[in-house]
Parts: structure tokens; sequence; C-alpha cells
């Protein structure tokens, strides 16, 4: 609290990212990253940018990276927006296309960044509870509203929502936006980027912090309509005209033009994760269907708290949220390689021995 901060400031909650330990040997399974590195055509292309030309702004409009995500879905540029990770591209989208007089809708139990840019730009909201299974029902949707956001697979659940549902959403809900939050479609979900030149009220955000394994380059994109990346385009250049840096663009590019590596780095994480659901029902864990790269799973007679400290005592880092109330007997692990998988059974059969 300060006499200096303004009335937002003193009324900000703001998010709270997983932690980032600065210890070396940790298996890091809390913030979902991918375990594998990004593609070395990635590598190759940050170090031929490592140049003079660096002393230059970048493209303020990132036309190359934009066509280079448009050719991956076959979308016009004008269809794309990127953005400084996929969550400077939903602060846009809360402030350029969420805030309006009726409440925006999301589930009860999501990614917590929504409420926090709720917070941040005054947007009145109404949660909508999941299912007793977890699962979003699209007819609680259905109802007056300023927009409807969630992601899909939905975080922290890691249950995918089939697309013949989010159609039946969209077919219904014409008259707001509707969010596709795609962090993480490609470990196994059905994506909704092919309804975008169907619906021109639909908008999809996508992130190269997970599938292309470049959470520390930070970039993230939104799909849909022209007139929907308008408005996101006039915030951007309300806000920070060089959102993507030179390093940014081209280590985006070159991911996103490496389909081989993509396909096969995703696929061994679906492998991976099939073996640990596996491997932790055998301990006696329940664990939601995923669609992700990570589970969320809560043992027949250990509490989720509990779980997540005698772990981080071996070393083992997953993630636990306190609330809401339903969740908090679960830990949500990220996949990583096998042998991460393997160690965290070895340290999870001694714990509950
Ligand atoms: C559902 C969801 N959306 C968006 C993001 C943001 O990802 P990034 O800002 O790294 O693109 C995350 C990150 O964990 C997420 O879980």
């Amino acid at each position: 609290m300060s006499k200096f901060w303004s009335d937002v400031v003193h009324k900000l909650t703001p998010y709270v990212p997983g932690e980032q330990p600065k210890l070396d040997n940790l298996v890091k399974l809390n913030t979902n990253e991918n375990p594998y590195g990004p593609s070395p055509k990635v590598i190759e292309a940050l170090k031929l940018e490592a140049a003079d030309s660096l002393r230059l702004y970048p493209d303020p409009n990132s036309d190359a990276l934009k066509l280079a995500i448009a050719e991956t879905y076959q979308l016009k540029s004008n269809q794309v927006f990127v953005g400084n990770g996929s969550d400077e591209v939903l602060a846009h989208v809360f402030q350029a296309l969420l805030k309006h007089d009726k409440p925006l809708l999301y589930p009860d139990i999501t990614y917590s960044f929504y409420p926090v840019y709720c917070g941040l730009y005054g947007i009145q909201y109404q949660l909508i509870p999941l299912a007793k299974d977890f699962t979003i029902n699209v007819e609680d949707y259905m109802q007056p509203n300023g927009g409807i956001i969630f992601p899909n697979p939905n975080a922290p659940t890691g249950i995918p929502l089939a697309l013949t549902e989010i159609e039946r959403l969209l077919q219904k809900n014409t008259e707001s936006v509707v969010v596709i939050d795609e962090a993480y479609v490609d470990f196994g979900t059905e994506s909704a980027v092919t309804l975008i030149n169907k619906y021109p009220n639909l908008l999809v955000t996508h992130t190269l912090s997970k599938a292309r394994s470049l959470a520390g380059l930070r970039v993230g994109y939104a799909l849909g309509s022209p007139e929907l990346i308008e408005a996101l385009t006039r915030v951007k250049d309300s806000f920070n005209s060089y959102p993507i840096d030179r390093f940014a663009s081209a280590g985006a590019i070159a991911a996103m033009q490496d389909t081989v590596y993509f396909e096969k780095t995703c696929k061994q994480v679906v492998a991976t994760r099939k073996g640990l659901i596996h491997d932790l029902m055998n301990l006696g864990f329940e664990v939601l269907p995923s669609g992700a790269n990570f589970i969320f799973a809560k043992h027949q007679s250990r509490d989720g708290a509990e779980l997540t400290n005698l772990l981080r005592e071996k070393s083992i880092i997953v993630r636990h949220f306190k609330t809401p109330k339903r969740i908090a007997p679960y830990i949500r692990v990220t996949i990583g390689t096998d042998a991460q998988s393997k160690l965290l059974i070895e340290a999870l059969a001694e714990i509950l021995q």
C-alpha cells in the first residue's frame, strides 16, 4: 500500500505464476513447459538474428510472423494477431472484445489469469460452475452475456471439449465474442480454428510456450475474423508498438515452419502422458481425462497439498491449487520425459508406502 499508487493498483489482485525455482537438478513439472527443447531450426534462426540489425526496431506489424502463422492454418494474415506470449494477447482480448455491459462468462474452475484481467480492466463477469465431473456444459453458457471465454482443453483440469459442442455454442451465441484459449490444444484436443471462417465472433488463442517449446521466447497469437483482429491491433498500437522483438519473430517463424519436429515432440508427450496415467492409477490415483501436456490427479487417501510438499522434499515440483476448494485434493503434473515420469512414480511409491 502506498499513497503514490493509483486507485486501480490498490484494488488489483495480481496473477501468481507457477514457481521458477533457481535450484539445479529439480524435476520441474509445475508450469507445463515442454520437456524437449525447441526445434534445432529455431536455434539456428536465433543465432542468425544476433547481428548488427539489432540496432533497428523490429517490424511493428510482425508481417513475416503473421504470414507463417496464417500459412500453418490456411488463413489470411489479416486473421492473425501476435503478441508477447498469449497472456499479452489475452490481456488485449479482454480489453478490446470482452468488456461490455453484460457480464463475461467463464468457468468457475479455469485459467486463473481471467479474473485478474477482469480486475485490471474493470470487467464484470459471472462464473459458470463446471459439472460434477469437471466438464464444461455449453448449455450453461446459452444466456445473455458480454462474451464467453474458456480454455480447451480446460486448465487446470486438462479435460477437452468436443468441437461439436463448441459449434453448438457458436450457433446459439451470435451476439458476443466467444474466445477459445487453445494453449494446450496440440496435445490431442480438436481445434476450433476450422470454424473461424464460419463464425465471425469466434476468436482462438494459441501460444508457442507449450507445444512449440518456446516458453522463454514469449510469443502467442490469436486467430479470428479481420474485424476481431482489428480490435486487438487498435489496443496493441495504443500500448506497445513492438511486442515481438527480432529474436522472437525469427524464432517463432522457424518454430511454426518446422512441422516435423513439432509433431514428433507432441506425439512423444502424448505417449508419455498415457504411460504416466497408467502408472498413477496403479498407485491409487484418480486421473481426469487429459487432452493437454499435464494431468490433474487426486489420490484416494492423500491430500494434494501434502503430496506436493512431500514431492518437493524429493526435488520434484508439481503444482497445487488451494482454491476453489473442489480442486484442493488434486495435483497438477506437467508431462515431462519418460525418465522424469519414472522418477515421479518412484517418489510417489515411496511416499505412499
Ligand atoms: C490456459 C492458458 N492460457 C494461456 C497461457 C499463457 O501462456 P503464454 O503467456 O506463455 O503464451 C497459459 C499458461 O500457462 C495457460 O495455461
